[in-house]
C-alpha cells in the first residue's frame, strides 16, 4: 500500500514517521514550499525531541518523500491521510476550510478506489462532509471511504506516543476500510477500537474534555488547599491511587494551554449548543482555567503589591516543556496583564527564543537564565523546563531586589528555596 499523509504540521509529521517506523512508503504533501525545503533538507520547522533523527533516518532509506502536488500523491496513493489544521475561528467555531481544499483536491484526482483516513480534530459529522466534499469534485463517479482514526499524541513526546499509543480508535461505516487502516497498524500492541464515524470524532473530543477536566478539578481543589494549609500533591496522590480516578492529569498548575485543549473545548461547546444542550461541566472546566491567571496575580499582589514600575521575570513561555509551541500559552496571558498592571517584563525560555522572536511579546528576552534574576522582583515560573529545576537557585538569591519565587508548575523544591533566604508561592503547597 502506498500512504500519502497530507498536511506537514506536528500531527502529520508524526504520523509520515510513525508510518515509516512500521516500515511503510509514505509521500507527504503541503502547499508549504519554504517548510517542504527544510523538511527535505532534514531541518524540523518544530521543536520535537527525537523527530530530526527519524526524518533524517527515513529520508536516507528513501521510504519518506515530501512534495508539493498534492494531487500527484492523490494519484499514486491507496491511503491518504488528512492531517491538516483546523483552527478556531473567531466565533470559536472550528474553521475547515483546510480540509474541505484536501477533500476537494482528492475528488479531482481520483483515479481509483482510494481510503481517505481523517486523523484532524474536526467536530463530528466532519468525516461524512469529506465524503460528500470529495463526490462532488470527481469528474465520474469512483468509491472512496472515509475513516476516522483520531491522533492522541502530545506535544513533547508526539513520536513515542504515535508509536505507542493506548489505544487506536478506528471509526468507518464501511468495515472493510477500517480492516486495511487496522491493518497499517499490526505491529502496534495495543487496543484497537473499531467504531462508527461520528462515535470515533466524540471519542477524540470527550478524551480531551476529560483530561482537561482533571486538570481544571485539581486546580479547583488547589485553591481550597490554599485556604486549608494543605499540600494538593498530597491530595493528588491520595485520590489518584484509587484506580477508578488515575494519577495522571492532577498535577495543579497555572492551568492548560496549547494548540488542542482550549481549542477542542471551545468545539465541544459549540456542539452542545447546536444539538440544543447546555455543557454545564464543560463551562466550568473552562471557567477555572480562565481565572487561574487571576487567581495566581493576587496572590502575587498580596506578597509584592502593587507591581507597577516593579520588575517580574517570567521562566518559561512554552505552553509545555520540549516544544516551542506558544498557543494559547498561560505565559502569554500573565504577561500581557502584568504589562497592563505596568510591571516591567523579562522573559527567558530555553527553546522559544531561539526558534521565533514571538512579536509583540512587551518582555525584555534574556539570552541565559541566570539574567532574570538580576534586580528583579519576583521570578514567575510557567513552564517546567528541566533546566529550571537543576538550576543552582541559591548563588543568585542575592541578586534579586525582591527574592520572591511564583511557582506556576509546583515544580521547584520549596523548602530548599525557602532555607536559602526566598519566599515562595506554590499553589495548594501548604506554605512551610
Ligand atoms: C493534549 C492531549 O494530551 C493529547 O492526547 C491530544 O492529542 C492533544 O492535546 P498536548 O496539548 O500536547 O496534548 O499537551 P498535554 O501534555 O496534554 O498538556 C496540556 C496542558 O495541560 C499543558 O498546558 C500542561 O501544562 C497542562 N497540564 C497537564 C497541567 O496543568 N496539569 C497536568 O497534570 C497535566
Amino acid at each position: 500500500m502506498n500512504i500519502a499523509v497530507i498536511g506537514t504540521g506536528y500531527v502529520g509529521l508524526t504520523t509520515a514517521l510513525m508510518l515509516c517506523e512500521l516500515n511503510h512508503q509514505v509521500v507527504c504533501a503541503d502547499t508549504h514550499t519554504a517548510k517542504l525545503k527544510q523538511l527535505k533538507s532534514n531541518r524540523l520547522p518544530l521543536h520535537e525531541p527525537g523527530l530530526k533523527e527519524v526524518l533524517n533516518r527515513h529520508l536516507s532509506r528513501r521510504s519518506l518523500s515530501f512534495t508539493s502536488d498534492t494531487g500527484q500523491a492523490v494519484r499514486e496513493s491507496d491511503i491518504l491521510f488528512i492531517t491538516v489544521g483546523t483552527p478556531s475561528k473567531s466565533d470559536g467555531f472550528t474553521d475547515l476550510n483546510q480540509i474541505k481544499k484536501v477533500a476537494e483536491t482528492i475528488g479531482l484526482n481520483q483515479n481509483g478506489y482510494k481510503i481517505v483516513v481523517n486523523k484532524s480534530t474536526a467536530p463530528v459529522g466532519t468525516c461524512q462532509n469529506i465524503h460528500r466534499w470529495i463526490l462532488k469534485r470527481q469528474p465520474r463517479y469512483i468509491p472512496v471511504d472515509v475513516v476516522c482514526n483520531p491522533e492522541f499524541l502530545r506535544e513533547g513526546s508526539a513520536l513515542y506516543d504515535a508509536l505507542h499509543p493506548d489505544r487506536i480508535v478506528i471509526g468507518s461505516d464501511n468495515t472493510e476500510a477500517a480492516r486495511s487502516v487496522r491493518d497499517l497498524y499490526d505491529s502496534i500492541p495495543c487496543p484497537k477500537m473499531m467504531t462508527g464515524l461520528r462515535t470515533a470524532e466524540l471519542i477524540k473530543y470527550s478524551a480531551n474534555a476529560f483530561l482537561a477536566m482533571k486538570i481544571s478539578f485539581i486546580n479547583e481543589i488547589a485553591r481550597l488547599c490554599d485556604s486549608h494549609g494543605v499540600d494538593v500533591a498530597d491530595v493528588s496522590t491520595g485520590i489518584g491511587l484509587d484506580r477508578r480516578i488515575g494519577s495522571r492529569f492532577l498535577k495543579a498548575g497555572i492551568g492548560w494551554g496549547g494548540s488542542c485543549f482550549p481549542k477542542d473545548l471551545a468545539s465541544l461547546g459549540h456542539m452542545f449548543e447546536q444539538a440544543g444542550l447546555s455543557p454545564r461541566i464543560l463551562q466550568a472546566v473552562r471557567q477555572v482555567n480562565e481565572t487561574q491567571v487571576e487567581y495566581y496575580l493576587r496572590r502575587l499582589e498580596e506578597r509584592l503589591g502593587d507591581v507597577r514600575g516593579k520588575t517580574i521575570s517570567i521562566l518559561g513561555i512554552a505552553f509545555k516543556p520540549d516544544t516551542d509551541d506558544i498557543r494559547e500559552a498561560p505565559a502569554i496571558k500573565v504577561i500581557q496583564a502584568l504589562h497592563q498592571k505596568g510591571a516591567f517584563l523579562r522573559a527567558y525560555d530555553p527553546v522559544v527564543f531561539r526558534h521565533r522572536n514571538p512579536a509583540g511579546l512587551p518582555v525584555t528576552v534574556c539570552g541565559e537564565m541566570s539574567e532574570a534574576f538580576e534586580d528583579s522582583d519576583c521570578i514567575f515560573l510557567m513552564t517546567e523546563w528541566k533546566n529550571f529545576l537543576h538550576f543552582d537557585w541559591k548563588s543568585h538569591r542575592h541578586r534579586m531586589r525582591t527574592p520572591l519565587i511564583i511557582d506556576g508548575r509546583n515544580v521547584l523544591d520549596q523548602k530548599a528555596l525557602i532555607q536559602c533566604g526566598y519566599l515562595y508561592y506554590g499553589m495548594g503547597k501548604a506554605g512551610l
